[in-house]
């Protein structure tokens, strides 16, 4: 089964691997999006943030959260204590999903194939940066990098045990907390997003 993996050259810096895939092709998802959305930050930053896959305003700008999850992301990173610019912020998934509703693109979740496809750029990333903590956001950032026993909701906020870096963390996704139903359910959800990248930022100290 194809994977990214094949088009990492060893010894290749962050933006000899940007520039790569940019061309990737190692999963049907290339045809769909505008381009490649790679990580963007520093390349010795602390802590890398992980989220899902580009949306829609990602996918045009060529930028990851730059859209409206984006700012619930700076708000509640602002609030924690946590520099955006400080971070290296990237996806499982570097091309945007979605299929056509009139004229909107409705996001779409990666499957299997598509994530193991693509994760080998993330684990490129993390091997070159080599983040002090690494904080995965949803249940695919999640799963794709703790396994599928994985629960964001059961095991948000604490740190688990990883081999790709000395602290990691799951936590929700900020889309999520977007889609939260009543104003009082999305506070309490900010909340505690925030409560969890506090806990980031003791360890960032
Ligand atoms: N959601 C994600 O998971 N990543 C982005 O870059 C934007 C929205
Ligand atoms: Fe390559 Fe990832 Fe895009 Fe698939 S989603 S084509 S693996 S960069």
């Amino acid at each position: 089964e194809e994977t990214a993996a094949g088009l990492i050259p060893p010894g290749a810096g962050l933006e000899e691997l940007r520039k790569i895939a940019s061309h990737c092709t190692a999963c049907p998802l290339w045809e769909r999006g505008t381009q490649t959305v790679f990580g963007e930050g520093l390349p010795d930053a602390r802590l890398i943030l992980v989220g899902e896959q580009p949306g829609d305003i990602e996918d045009r700008k060529g930028q990851p959260f730059v859209g409206p999850a984006g700012r619930v992301l700076d708000q509640a990173l602002e609030r924690a204590g946590i520099v955006r610019s400080d971070a290296y912020v990237t996806n499982v998934v570097k091309h945007f999903k979605w299929i056509a509703l009139g004229k909107r693109r409705l996001h779409q979740k990666p499957n299997s194939r598509e994530i193991g496809a693509c994760l080998p750029w993330l684990d490129a990333e993390i091997a070159l940066i080599k983040p002090l903590v690494l904080v995965a956001m949803g249940a695919t950032a999640a799963q794709a990098l703790f396994g599928s026993k994985v629960q964001v909701k059961r095991d948000h906020g604490r740190f688990l045990p990883t081999d790709r870096v000395p602290h990691a963390m799951v936590t929700t996704h900020p889309s999520a907390i977007l889609r939260a139903p009543t104003d009082d359910e999305r506070h309490y959800a900010l909340d505690e997003f925030v409560a969890d990248l506090r806990r980031v930022a003791a360890v960032l100290k």
